[in-house]
């Protein structure tokens, strides 16, 4: 998803992001930076957590996998982009840039037990249609 960037090259720009744009509530804001470029993070999937992941600077890669076992590879390297992530994507991040900052917006607060770590429980839950 592309948000509206406010401004000019001269003056800088501002992103504003409001409810309309987005496809649920935010309940939760947090943000990964200052992560090594040879370090990859996720491995995981949410049982019910969406979330929108914004890359405020630099970039990185984001590689999603859903439930039918589709794979997709996206580069979030523009501030004004949203990359959605629904519940049951296996995502990992990684080839973090230099001063990159990934923010998230998430539309529930922290659980560990939404979290499904391990891949073959996945697999297994995706075989299920859970
Ligand atoms: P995790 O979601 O595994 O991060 P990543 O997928 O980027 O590697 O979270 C890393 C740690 O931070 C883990 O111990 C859980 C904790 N954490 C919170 O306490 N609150 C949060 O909102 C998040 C996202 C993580």
């Amino acid at each position: 998803m592309s948000f509206k960037a406010i401004g000019e090259k001269c003056e800088g720009y501002l992103v504003p992001i409001e409810d309309i744009q987005i496809l649920f509530n935010i309940r939760r804001v947090y943000y990964v930076y200052n992560t090594p470029k040879d370090i990859a993070r996720g491995f995981h999937a949410h049982k019910e957590l969406e979330q929108i992941l914004i890359c405020i600077n630099g970039s990185v890669v984001i590689n999603c996998e859903d439930v039918e076992g589709r794979k997709e590879q996206y580069i979030l390297n523009n501030p004004a982009l949203g990359l959605y992530i629904g519940r049951m994507i296996w995502h990992t991040m990684e080839q973090f840039s230099d001063g990159a900052i990934l923010l998230v917006l998430a539309s529930d607060l922290y659980n560990e037990e939404d979290y499904i770590r391990d891949y073959v429980e996945f697999k297994n839950r995706c075989n299920r249609g859970e």
